[in-house]
C-alpha cells in the first residue's frame, strides 16, 4: 500500500559516527526477473533471500493478478505456482506502477502464445522505450498490435520460434525477457550484444538448473535451445546480494562511518565503484563477502571522474549516491551519465543542500567540493536519487526531511531501521499536511 511517509534525519554535520555492521539484502534487479521467470515452470518455484521491498510486492501482485499462487514465508522464502495462470493480459494499472513488469511479457508469450500489456510509461529518469523487445518478438514470429498505447503480441501458430537477434543496445531487461522467451520457443534463439549485468547470469543459471538450455551467460552472445516447461522441484533460487544496495552503503560509510562493515555482499561485482572510491582516497578493507570502511576521519578526498557504463563499468544506479560523495571531495569532479537521458535532474535538489553543482547538459555535470551541506526538506523523485538525499541528510548539519519514502522502499528494505541500528538518527513519520 502506497502511504505518504517521510524520513526525518538529524545530520551528523560531517562527523563520522556510524559503527557496526549492516547486512546487504537480496538483489532487487535479480529477484524481480526470477519471479517473472516462474511463469516458465510446470511446478512450484522456491526462492530464498527475497528482499522485503515494494517492487517485489508489485511483481507478486502482477503474478497473482494473472492467476499465480504465491506463499510468502517469514524470512524471505517464497513459493510460487503458475500452473493456475489463466490470463496473459497484464493489468495496466499494475504494469504502470513498475517498469520491470515488462519482463513478464517474455515468459507469458512463450508459454501462452500471446500477451497484452500497456506501454510501461514515462519515468523520471528518461523515456525508456520498448522497441528492442517488440522488434525481437517480431523476429521470433509474433505479430505486434498497438492500440491506445496498449500492445498485444501474438505468436503465429501459438508458439514463438527461435531467431537470431541483435540488440540495438545491451538492454538489461530486454536481454532477460528474450532469454526467457527463448526457453519455451521452438528451435534456437541467438541473442547478440546482450547486457552483461550479473543478475542476468544469475537468472540464466537458475533456469538451466531447472531444465533450460542457455549457453554463453556472462558473454555478449547468449544461445538458447528451446524446450519444455521447466521443473523447479528440489531447486531453490538463492537471491544474490544486491550490489547497488551494497554500493550505496559503501558510499554512505565513506562519508559518515567511524568503522562500518557492509556484510553479505559480493565486492567482486563492485569493482568500478570500489576503484573510484579508493582512487579518491577512501580507506577500506575488501573481503570476499564484505567491505569494511574505516579510518576516514580528517581525510581529504580527491575529485574523480564518473562515467556510467554497462556492467562491469560504473553502474548508473549508483551515480546519484556517488554525487553526494563528490560534494565532499576537494576539487572538481565530473559526472557523465551515458545510460539515461534524465538521470541528472536530482542535482538541482542537491544544490539546494548547498552543493556546488553545474549541470552542463542532460548527461554531464561538474561538482566542486568540499562543501558543507545543510539540511533541507526534499521530495524523493525515484529510489536512487532518494537514497542520495538520505546520504546528503546524514552528512548535513541540521534536519533533513525526505518525502515520498515509498520510492526508497521500492528498492531498500527497512532502510530507516537498519541505519538506526548503526547509529544514524533517522525516523519514519507520516507526511505532515
Ligand atoms: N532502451 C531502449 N529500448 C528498449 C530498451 C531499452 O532504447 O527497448 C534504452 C533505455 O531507454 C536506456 C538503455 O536502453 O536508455 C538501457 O536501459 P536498460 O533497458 O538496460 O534498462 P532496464 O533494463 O530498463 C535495468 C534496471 C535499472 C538499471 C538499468 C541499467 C531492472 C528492473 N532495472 O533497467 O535499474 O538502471 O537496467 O543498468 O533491472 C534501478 O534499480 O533503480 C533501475 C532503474
Amino acid at each position: 500500500m502506497e502511504t505518504q511517509e517521510s524520513f526525518i534525519i538529524e545530520g551528523l554535520a560531517g562527523e563520522r559516527k556510524l559503527t557496526g555492521e549492516i547486512k546487504v539484502g537480496g538483489a532487487k534487479n535479480a529477484v524481480l526477473k526470477t519471479l517473472a521467470g516462474s511463469v516458465l515452470f510446470a511446478d512450484e518455484v522456491s526462492l530464498e533471500r527475497v528482499p522485503g521491498i515494494e517492487d517485489v510486492s508489485r511483481m507478486c501482485e502482477a503474478l497473482e493478478d494473472l492467476g499465480a499462487k504465491i506463499e510468502k514465508g517469514e524470512t524471505g522464502k517464497y513459493k510460487i505456482k503458475t500452473d493456475g495462470i489463466n490470463s496473459s493480459v497484464i493489468t495496466p494499472a499494475i504494469a504502470k506502477k513498475m517498469r520491470s513488469s515488462i519482463v513478464l511479457t517474455g515468459p507469458l508469450i512463450a508459454r501462452f502464445g500471446s500477451v497484452s500489456f500497456p506501454f510501461p510509461g514515462g519515468c523520471v529518469i528518461g523515456k525508456r522505450p520498448i522497441d528492442i523487445f517488440l522488434d525481437a518478438f517480431k523476429k521470433m514470429g509474433a505479430e505486434v498490435k498497438e492500440e491506445d498505447n496498449n500492445f498485444t503480441v501474438t505468436a503465429s501458430g501459438g508458439k514463438l520460434h527461435g531467431a537470431e537477434i541483435f540488440l540495438r543496445l545491451p538492454s538489461v531487461t530486454a536481454t532477460e525477457t528474450l532469454m526467457m522467451a527463448g526457453v519455451l520457443a521452438t528451435g534456437t534463439t541467438v541473442l547478440k550484444n546482450v547486457a552483461l549485468e550479473p543478475e542476468i547470469a544469475s537468472l540464466g543459471e537458475f533456469l538451466n538448473s531447472c531444465g533450460a538450455k542457455i549457453e554463453g551467460l556472462g558473454t555478449p552472445v547468449i544461445t538458447i535451445e528451446g524446450g519444455e516447461l521447466l521443473s523447479g522441484s528440489e531447486k531453490t533460487y538463492l537471491t544474490p546480494p544486491d550490489r547497488i544496495e551494497a554500493g550505496s552503503f559503501v558510499i554512505m560509510a565513506a562519508l559518515t562511518a567511524k568503522d562500518l562493515k557492509i556484510s553479505d555482499c559480493d565486492p567482486s561485482q563492485m569493482d568500478a565503484l570500489l576503484e573510484s572510491l579508493i582512487s579518491a582516497g577512501v580507506n577500506m578493507e575488501i573481503g570476499k563477502d564484505y567491505v569494511r570502511v574505516f579510518d576516514n576521519e580528517n581525510k581529504t578526498f580527491s575529485p574523480v571522474e564518473i562515467k556510467t557504463h554497462e556492467y562491469p563499468g560504473f553502474v548508473t544506479d549508483l551515480q546519484a549516491p556517488m554525487s553526494i560523495f563528490l560534494t565532499q571531495a576537494t576539487g572538481q569532479s565530473y559526472i557523465f551519465e551515458t545510460i539515461y537521458e534524465n538521470r541528472l535532474n536530482y542535482l538541482e535538489t542537491i544544490s539546494r543542500f548547498g552543493a556546488r553543482v553545474r549541470v552542463l547538459d542532460s548527461h554531464r555535470a561538474l561538482i566542486d567540493g568540499p562543501e558543507v551541506l545543510s539540511g533541507k526538506e526534499v521530495e524523493s523523485p525515484d529510489l536512487r536519487a532518494g537514497l542520495a538525499y538520505v546520504i546528503a541528510g546524514l552528512i548535513a548539519s541540521g534536519q533533513t526531511i525526505v518525502h515520498n519514502v515509498y520510492y526508497i522502499d521500492r528498492g531498500y528494505e527497512k532502510l530507516d531501521e537498519r541505519l538506526r541500528a548503526i547509529g544514524a538518527k533517522i525516523k519514519r513519520a507520516p507526511r505532515e499536511a
